[in-house]
């Protein structure tokens, strides 16, 4: 049986699976026309965020029996379109849960102290110092909103920092937010005691738009904002506008509505920093998310044994 790797890997994806028998085909970057003609003759495909399994995809694989995402969000696979041929979608939730929670925190320290735009400055010979007077974390308040699996490391690493954490999460209980440290909160309460937030959702019809014009109303004045989840949380010009007036007073950004995102209108703004979707985007993260995918499809392929799949009950 033959999986095709779509995207790039780390090697150990290949490895994995001719270990386990399967021919495998890396070839990360196919053109939509070469994709299609390369997927339809494989059982199995395996992706990142580059290749979208759009409708138009998932109709050329004819032989196709599975999709295995290394990483966790599926929004660039039509899950609807595959469950409707009996593929299944599988994705690897926790591989790059850390490095992203280090990304978010890292986004937020550099966010404190300018560290981005002082960096460029001093490299200019500025010498600019009391342009990029910071904050302290200690002590400041950080609201998470989504506290699921990269959620609940930021809130870890936060307290660690000893900031006080609140955080909005509609699956978690007291019980949990109690035993880690945290508070659990309304959405409202989070946003009017934050000076920091952090969004780790997934994108869905709850989360699109999520950060708009009446939501950063309800947000403290001079609030930080970190998004390493998706960029369609975001109504661009809404934050641009809370960016400019200073209600927002920073921002750091590594996901975009549009990837590859070549132009933004953020990258002129002063009080922006951006990242290109590299939260999760680690050696250690790329080896695990990697592996779990080819084992994965190796285990539903070989033995018809199902994990993490977004589609289990279509199949
Ligand atoms: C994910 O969904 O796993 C992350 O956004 C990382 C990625 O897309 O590479």
């Amino acid at each position: 049986m033959k999986v095709l790797i779509a995207d790039k890997a780390d090697s150990i994806c290949e490895k994995t699976l001719k270990e386990r028998g399967l021919e495998a085909v890396y070839k990360p970057g196919l053109a939509l026309p070469d994709l299609k003609k390369e997927i339809a003759s494989c059982d199995a495909v395996i992706v990142r965020s580059a290749t979208k399994i759009t409708s138009e995809v998932v109709d050329a694989a004819s032989k196709l029996k599975a999709v295995a995402r290394a990483g966790s969000g599926v929004d660039t696979i039509d899950v609807a379109a595959c469950s409707a041929k009996k593929i299944l979608v599988m994705n690897t939730p926790f591989g790059n849960t850390v490095s992203t929670a280090e990304h978010a925190i890292s986004m937020m320290m550099a966010l404190a102290r300018h560290i981005p735009q002082a960096h460029a400055s001093t490299i200019a010979g500025k010498w600019e110092k009391s342009k990029f007077e910071g904050v302290e974390l200690t002590g400041k308040t950080l609201g998470i909103v989504g506290c699921g699996n990269v959620g609940s490391v930021v809130a870890d690493r936060a307290i660690g920092l000893k900031m006080n954490v609140l955080a909005f999460d509609p699956v978690m209980t007291q019980e949990k937010a109690e035993k880690m440290g945290i508070k659990l909160v309304s959405l409202d309460e989070l946003f009017a005691k934050s000076d920091f937030i952090t969004f780790h959702v997934t994108l869905n019809d709850k989360t699109k738009n999520m950060i708009n014009k009446e939501s950063i109303a309800k947000m403290k004045k001079g609030v930080r904002l970190i998004n390493c989840a998706r960029g369609a949380i975001m109504v661009e010009g809404d934050v641009k506008s809370a960016l400019e007036s200073g209600h927002i007073s920073g921002m750091a950004i590594d996901v975009y509505a549009k990837e590859p995102a070549t132009e933004s209108v953020f990258f002129s703004m002063p009080n922006v920093i951006c990242t290109p979707h590299i939260a999760a985007s680690t050696k250690d993260a790329q080896i695990t998310v990697a592996r779990q995918a080819a084992e994965q499809i190796a285990d539903y392929l070989l033995e018809g044994k199902i994990k993490h799949a977004v589609n289990g009950d279509k199949i």
